[in-house]
């Protein structure tokens, strides 16, 4: 089974001020076929979001997925923080959670979330409210199991 790790990025969670509900959600949402690690609760500080996301991908995470800090309040930062560490961007995932969302709410333009890729590890930022969580996962689930294949063939093996 593939392994995911889900790191909730909120200053109000980080401090018990809030139950962490999106990170449970992904959880939930993502048991049936990937082996969940136990979801790590962090405060909104890009300094400590990038350590996270590099420690989760050495420790070979094959999909870390953020929940919250993807808006436009100044300690919105999980964005920043994920393009300081990817080496290259899955443009794709970003443009199907945002066309999916936005026939749901205009408010899914609010969200700012990356995507990429960094050693072999896939990234996916997702907007920090349960509902959303849940409504981007439903979107994306279907290819994440071919993503993480992909990251791990050479080039030229799948197709021949
Ligand atoms: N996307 C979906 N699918 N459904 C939603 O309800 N909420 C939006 C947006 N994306 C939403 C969504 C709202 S209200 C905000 S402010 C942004 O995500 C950013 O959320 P965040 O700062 O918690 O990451």
């Amino acid at each position: 089974m593939k392994k995911v790790k889900v790191i909730t990025v909120s200053d109000s969670s980080f401090e018990n001020k809030r139950e962490d509900l999106s990170g449970k959600v992904t959880k939930d949402f993502l048991e049936d076929e990937f082996e969940v690690g136990d979801i790590d609760i962090i405060p909104d500080e890009k300094n400590i979001i990038k350590e996270k996301l590099l420690k989760y991908s050495n420790e070979n995470y094959d999909i870390i997925i953020t929940t919250g800090g993807t808006g436009f309040s100044k300690r919105d930062v999980t964005p920043e923080a994920t393009l300081e560490v990817i080496e290259k961007r899955a443009f794709g995932i970003e443009i199907a959670m945002m066309t999916s969302s936005l026939k749901i709410t205009p408010f899914a333009m609010l969200s700012r979330a990356i995507c990429g890729i960094v050693n072999k590890s896939l990234i996916i930022n997702l907007p920090g409210s349960p509902k959303a969580a849940k409504e981007n996962l439903e979107v994306i689930k279907p290819a994440l199991e071919h993503a993480v294949k992909m990251i791990n063939t050479k080039k030229g093996q799948m197709h021949s």
